[in-house]
């Protein structure tokens, strides 16, 4: 069954892109790898980490796994489908094998994680299983792998933050990138697998951030993404200038790289985000104003039970204080349908929270029971498949209107938008997002405009995905 996703690219719908940095670069090594990654943006930004640990060893990307001495998935776990995914592509890697002997299989990510050496039995055509905190290792495992033995790394890490290694941007626009600023979380949210598979929250040095994000803009980028299961308590004690930075600090102070470099941020926890952010954010014109606040689910009864530690109304006032400090913000949310013991009264609240919120986008799935969590343990997964199934087609539905509504009312404004390439359906069109993280449409026309610059762009018309608009000369 396939999980519902409205309206936006999104971690899931990229699932099982192939990557490659720069194609003239592909000579340059004489061994080659390729990557794939599945799951959220944690995932391809660490897909980035292992192809600069990689390079050092004299590894090249290519693109094309029939040219590859090694191919490595790194793999999700959030939901049973994803792991579906991972098992089917690595039945057809098997078949490559067969007809390449030589060739090396590697499983990274958070399946390596969850399912450890058990890969190795159960997959038999699996050389390699290394889990998110051991890519560090992967030079000695590969070598291991290549004599003939099976090698795993699972062990999590404390401190590992990659923060010293510099990402080698995979299948880049060269405009947008992330920077990962954290990893693991300490949520413990009972439906979640991620605490098991990334380990303990911990946030990376902010100098390496900075520095990360001010080598991108001198590189010509114009957009970062600040990354982290729950990005609101980053929290770093910096002893060389005797500070404790915040997230709201470390907002500024990548805001205070260029004003012509946009900052984003994924994922915030509504228990979490803090005043001074949101202030931060209204400071700041390149900030970009908008918020991922998952909600997951509209009913204080099941939140509690989700081990959410929020209820309805802290999210709600959550929300009308980003309205007020923000008032133009875009809002997107996760939402789960039918977690364990879930009513119809709990499901009518998700709706009427979701249509209170006004959201922009969400990200819809039903509830998969995830091994070894908290509710897999403690409760039952007693809603039946076609129940979940039911709420699910209708939080979409309401959602899909949501968002009809939201990009009605931007017709006839006009939006500073950052061009990020050409669009999916035409060269002679400009593909770029607004502030609140819209997808814009509109004609070159005779503009000199190129990817990277800014513009803007008067919304005349939209689908469901993307606004269409043409270029103006001002606000
Ligand atoms: N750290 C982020 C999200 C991580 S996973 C956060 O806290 O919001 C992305 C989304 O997947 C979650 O927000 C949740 O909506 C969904 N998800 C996680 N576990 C799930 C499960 N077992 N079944 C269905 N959806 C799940
Ligand atoms: Fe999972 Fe909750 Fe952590 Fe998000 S905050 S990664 S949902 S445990
Ligand atoms: Fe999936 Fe792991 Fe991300 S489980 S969503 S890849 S942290």
């Amino acid at each position: 069954m396939q999980d519902l996703v409205a309206n936006k690219v999104h971690d899931e719908t990229r699932q099982g892109e192939a990557f490659a940095p720069f194609a003239n670069d592909e000579n340059q090594y004489n061994k080659k790898f390729y990557i794939e990654s599945y799951g959220c943006q944690m995932n391809f930004s660490d897909s980035e980490i292992v192809a600069s640990i990689l390079q050092n060893e004299g590894f090249g990307a290519t693109r094309n796994y029939e040219e590859a001495d090694l191919v490595l998935l790194n793999t999700c776990s959030i939901r049973e489908k994803a792991e579906q995914t991972v098992r089917k592509r690595l039945t057809e890697f098997r078949k490559i094998k067969d007809s390449r002997p030589g060739l090396l299989v590697g499983v990274l990510g958070c399946m390596a994680e969850r399912l450890k050496s058990k890969f190795l039995e159960e997959e038999k055509l699996v050389d390699l299983v290394v889990g998110p905190d051991a890519y560090r290792t992967l030079p000695v495992l590969i070598e291991e792998a290549e004599t003939g033995q099976k090698s795993v790394n699972v062990l999590l890490s404390r401190e590992e933050t990659y923060a010293d290694i510099s990402p080698v941007r995979l299948d880049t626009n060269g405009v947008t990138a992330f920077i990962s600023i954290m990893r693991g979380c300490n949520n413990m949210c009972s439906f979640c697998v991620v605490p098991f598979t990334r380990g303990r929250e911990r946030s990376r040095d902010v100098h390496s951030i900075i520095a990360e994000a001010q080598n991108l803009f001198d590189r010509g980028y114009k957009e970062v993404t600040l990354l982290g299961q729950n990005v609101d308590s980053y929290y770093w004690i910096d002893e060389v200038n005797d500070e404790i930075v915040t997230f709201g600090k470390l907002l500024e102070k990548v805001a205070l790289v260029s004003p012509e470099l946009r900052v984003r941020f994924s994922t915030s926890h509504p228990k979490d985000i803090t005043d001074e952010v949101l202030l931060t954010m209204s400071k700041y014109d390149n900030i970009c104003n908008y918020i991922h606040l998952p909600l997951q689910s509209g009913s204080t009864r099941v939140l509690q039970l989700m081990n959410r530690t929020y209820t309805r109304e802290w999210y709600m006032a959550k929300v009308k204080r980003i309205r007020e400090i923000i008032p133009d913000c875009g809002i997107s949310s996760d939402i789960i349908t039918g977690f364990c013991t879930e009513t119809e009264e709990d499901h009518t609240d998700t709706l009427s929270m979701m249509e209170t919120s006004a959201y922009d986008m969400s990200y819809m799935f039903f509830y998969s029971e995830r091994p070894g969590t908290l509710a897999a343990r403690r409760y039952k997964d007693d809603v039946p498949e076609e129940v979940k199934k039911r709420r699910l087609k209708e939080v979409v539905e309401l959602q899909n209107r949501l968002s009809y509504e939201s990009n009605k009312k931007d017709v006839g404004k006009t939006f500073k938008v950052l061009i990020e390439g050409n669009s999916k359906k035409s060269d002679a069109d400009w593909m770029g997002r607004n502030s609140q993280n819209k997808v814009i449409v509109f004609p070159k026309e005779n503009y000199n405009y190129k990817k990277g610059d800014y513009v803007f762009v008067k919304v005349n018309d939209f689908t469901q995905a993307t606004l269409i608009g043409e270029v103006v000369k001002e606000l």
